[in-house]
């Protein structure tokens, strides 16, 4: 296989970037994620890429449930902020204010326009990081907003 093509044109996908949440009692991760899409109408289903090794793969595998966050255009240090490892103030993640989601009590960052509250329904290991596919139970709008685009940050994560 041509590796420096593989890469192009994996990095030539359209990603947005979403926050991805999970909790389990008092502990919580919350990261910057680009996998996402998607994948059914009926039921709802989202599909997410999510690394083995980090705390977010671990909660979901444990509670089976996820709430994803769309950030907007203007929303680039906020997914910069969670790139780093998750640190909770009260009712901040990271410096930025959370509440909870109202199905599964998942945090929510209430500066981010579009949410949405997710049950795994499969899990598979595919490699460094597992597909997780999962219903949406509960979302909400809190403003509309031009979603943040992977293409235009200059950042990539793929190839
Ligand atoms: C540009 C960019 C995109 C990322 N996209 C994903 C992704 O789609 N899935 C994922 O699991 N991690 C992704 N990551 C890594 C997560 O942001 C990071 O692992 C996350 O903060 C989880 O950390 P944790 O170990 O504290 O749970 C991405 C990182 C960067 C820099």
């Amino acid at each position: 296989m041509d590796l420096e093509a593989k890469k192009k044109v994996l990095r030539s996908f359209t990603y947005g970037l979403y926050v991805l949440t999970a909790q389990d009692g008092e502990e919580i991760a919350a990261g910057t994620v680009n996998w996402v899409t998607q994948a059914s109408f009926t039921p709802p289903l989202v599909a997410l890429g999510v690394k083995r090794e980090s705390r977010l793969h671990a909660l979901i595998e444990r509670t089976g449930r996820l709430a994803l966050m769309t950030l907007a255009q203007d929303q680039k240090a906020i997914a910069q902020d969670f790139f780093k490892p998750t640190q909770r103030e009260g009712d901040t993640l990271n410096g930025h204010p959370f509440e909870p989601s109202p199905t599964f009590g998942l945090p929510l960052l209430t500066k981010l326009p579009y949410w949405l509250e997710a049950e795994v329904r499969h899990l598979y290991p595919g490699g460094d990081h597992s597909l997780v596919v999962a219903e949406v139970v509960e979302a909400g709008v809190r403003y509309e907003a031009r979603p943040l685009v992977m293409w235009d940050t200059g950042w990539f994560y793929g190839g």
